[in-house]
């Protein structure tokens, strides 16, 4: 793809757009846009425009696609797949000045929101009106509603109530070559043509720019119990994770985390809400949810005879907020303390939920014969294993050059238990090389396909997704 570089003249135009506050081509003001929470990747744009509605992100959209200027549109910046990095160069197309939250409509359940909005911040304007956005992914606290669109975010919650998909209902998208369309209605059902909201959802900024979203939102469950199981081996933890759904519970969150996640993240925050054992292997951080507390007791005991059954130690209830409060900042922060031992590269894989003993216990194998240590985590009940790959003492060649076969067997394993390779972080620019274990040819033409209809120039966000 051969593409333009930006000339004085082009960003004169640009800043006709935006005003000349919301246009930056210096090095220093570059810096913050060169990188997201990927590793430690690091790709300069040669221009960072800040638009203030949608009608400037069309018009930087038709200059673009007039000059043929790679555009990466970005939020903030917390992804993990490298999605907002600008391997092209070119505009970084930064949302952050579309913060506000428009509505929210009680009579129906939903709210109308800016793409920036931040997560947390949508989650407790609609929880004063007792109302709730499910979706929470680790970086809640500073991730922008845009960017969990783009990537068709998770976290704990979706488990029981679905990942940011099941709440977008329609949005406001602005297209490669500048044109504003909706993408659906404000409606619960919708069997009205192809479905482009949820084309778009998890398209990771590669189909066009969302503006605006109109989000579903349910009642607020009033209450919750939360409970920490160990066990000593971290197959028994992963086989109890299908044997609760089996016994008739869905939980509202259902985490797992390995040992040496807990202790590298107690020994980052320097906090302990928990006291390892010995023989502690891995553990289960378990929440229902719900309305009556009986109900949510009950569920409880039903947990906590299952996992009694596949031998686990001693169960801890969270009693008090501060020690729910306290063990939920542990689970947050697992991504990110990982992330300060050593250089590593973080695998999102997700398979059948009763799969998930098999697959960890393949990550282990493929992870000896290749000599790198893994800290696995995540998203157990949904059979969404976060596998951190440490360089610890590996040596740069077989890091360099010996790993991507690793990862790549550790990919295949994943299809071959019935997964894929990403749950909710994305493929973007760092796994785009596996695409062909998950997808047949015809497959990825396909997507292809729908890229070309999208964006026949190749502007929007060139380089994710596809090798
Ligand atoms: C988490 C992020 C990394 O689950 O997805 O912590
Ligand atoms: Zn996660």
């Amino acid at each position: 793809m051969k593409f333009s570089v930006i000339t004085a003249e082009i960003t004169q135009k640009l800043i006709n757009v935006v005003g000349d506050n919301y246009c930056f081509t210096e090095k220093n003001s570059l810096e913050d846009y060169c990188h997201d929470e990927t590793e430690d990747l690091n790709f300069p744009p040669e221009v960072v425009v800040k638009p203030a509605n949608t009608h400037q992100v069309s018009e930087i959209m038709k200059l673009a696609s007039m000059y043929n200027i790679p555009v990466t549109p970005c939020g903030a910046r917390t992804g993990l797949s490298g999605g907002a990095l600008c391997v092209h160069g070119g505009i970084s197309l930064s949302m952050e000045r579309f913060s506000e939250i428009i509505e929210i409509d009680e009579n129906n359940l939903q709210v109308v929101t800016q793409s920036a909005v931040i997560t947390q911040e949508l989650q407790e304007a609609v929880q004063e009106k007792g109302l709730y956005y499910a979706p929470d992914p680790a970086s809640r606290g500073t991730c922008f509603i845009g960017g969990n669109i783009a990537e068709n975010s998770g976290g704990p919650r979706a488990l029981k109530y679905g990942v940011t998909k099941d709440f977008v209902l329609n949005l406001e998208v602005v297209l490669p070559n500048g044109e504003i369309i909706e993408t659906g209605a404000n409606t619960l059902k919708n069997s009205t043509g192809y479905n482009l909201t949820q084309l778009m959802v998890g398209s990771e900024g590669t189909l066009g720019i969302v503006t605006q979203a109109t989000l579903k939102l349910i009642p607020c469950p009033k209450r919750n119990m939360l409970m920490l199981v160990p066990f000593s081996s971290a197959e028994k933890a992963c086989e109890a994770v299908s044997a609760i759904f089996k016994a008739g519970i869905t939980p509202s969150a259902l985490e797992f985390m390995e040992r040496d996640a807990i202790k590298c993240t107690m020994d980052f925050t320097k906090e302990s809400p928990i006291e390892l054992k010995d023989n502690e292997q891995a553990h289960l951080l378990i929440e229902v949810d719900g309305n009556d507390s009986e109900v949510l007791f009950k569920e409880c005991e039903v947990i906590a005879s299952v996992v009694e059954d596949l031998e686990c130690g001693e169960i801890m209830f969270a009693e008090t907020e501060a020690q729910k409060e306290a063990l939920w900042f542990l689970r947050r922060r697992v991504g990110e303390a990982v992330k300060a031992t050593s250089i590593y590269k973080e695998e999102d894989t997700v398979v059948p939920r009763y799969q998930l003993p098999q697959l960890l216990k393949g990550v282990k194998e493929i992870g000896n014969r290749y000599g790198f240590k893994s800290i696995c985590y995540g998203h157990a009940g949904d059979g969404n294993l976060h596998i951190n790959i440490i360089k610890g003492n590996m040596s740069d060649d077989a890091w360099n050059n010996e790993l991507t076969k690793g990862i790549r067997e550790l990919f295949e394993l994943t299809v071959a238990l019935g997964g894929t390779l990403s749950g909710e972080h994305g493929i973007g620019y760092v796994q785009k090389q596996y695409m062909d274990i998950a997808f047949t040819k015809i497959e990825l033409e396909l997507m292809k396909g729908i890229k070309k209809v999208f964006d026949p120039k190749g502007i929007l966000n060139p380089g994710k997704i596809f090798a």
